[in-house]
């Protein structure tokens, strides 16, 4: 599938997840992919569902305290490793993603980031940035996604 920008109305969690699995189609090696919105918007269930599409190893959950999840490639052709970062705790200071001593060589994962906007755009001549929102009345959620380019 090829590149695209879109929003869309998220009723339910398994709705963040089926578009997570969805924007997986979009993603390849090498991409970067920035989530942004409050505490609670539904960054880490986009993270499952990108996973789920990616096929990778091992549970996706916060990694709050840990600053970045690593999930190896699946066994079927083409698999693609995920690495999972928050960005929530580094405080806009993460000039390289060397600085996190990955396992995982950046250029053969897809690289998601929760509260990556203004931190870690500068690693990638592109990203793939979903805006996810939750209105507080209602609780209804929605989610927009764009190609960026970096200055
Ligand atoms: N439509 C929805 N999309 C995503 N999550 C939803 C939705 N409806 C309810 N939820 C619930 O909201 C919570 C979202 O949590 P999640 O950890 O994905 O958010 P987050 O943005 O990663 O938060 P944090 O900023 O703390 O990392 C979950 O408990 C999930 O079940
Ligand atoms: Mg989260």
């Amino acid at each position: 599938m090829s590149d695209s920008n879109g929003h869309r109305l998220l009723p339910t969690v398994e709705d963040t997840e089926a578009l997570g699995r969805e924007l997986a189609e979009q993603l390849e090696p090498g991409d970067l992919v920035i989530l942004d919105g409050p505490l609670g918007a539904g960054k880490t269930a986009l993270t499952r569902g990108i996973a789920a599409g990616l096929g990778v190893q091992g549970r996706v959950s916060s990694p709050t305290f840990i600053i970045a999840r690593q999930h190896r490639a699946g066994n079927h052709p083409g698999a693609v490793a995920l690495v999972h970062v928050d960005a929530y705790r580094l405080g806009g200071d993460l000039d390289e993603l060397d600085a996190l001593d990955l396992d995982t060589d950046i250029d053969d994962a897809v690289v998601v980031v929760e509260w990556g906007t203004g931190v870690v755009e500068h690693l990638s001549d592109r990203h793939l940035r979903v805006q996810l929102r939750r209105e507080p009345e209602s609780d209804v959620r929605t989610a927009d996604w764009t190609w960026l380019a970096t200055n």
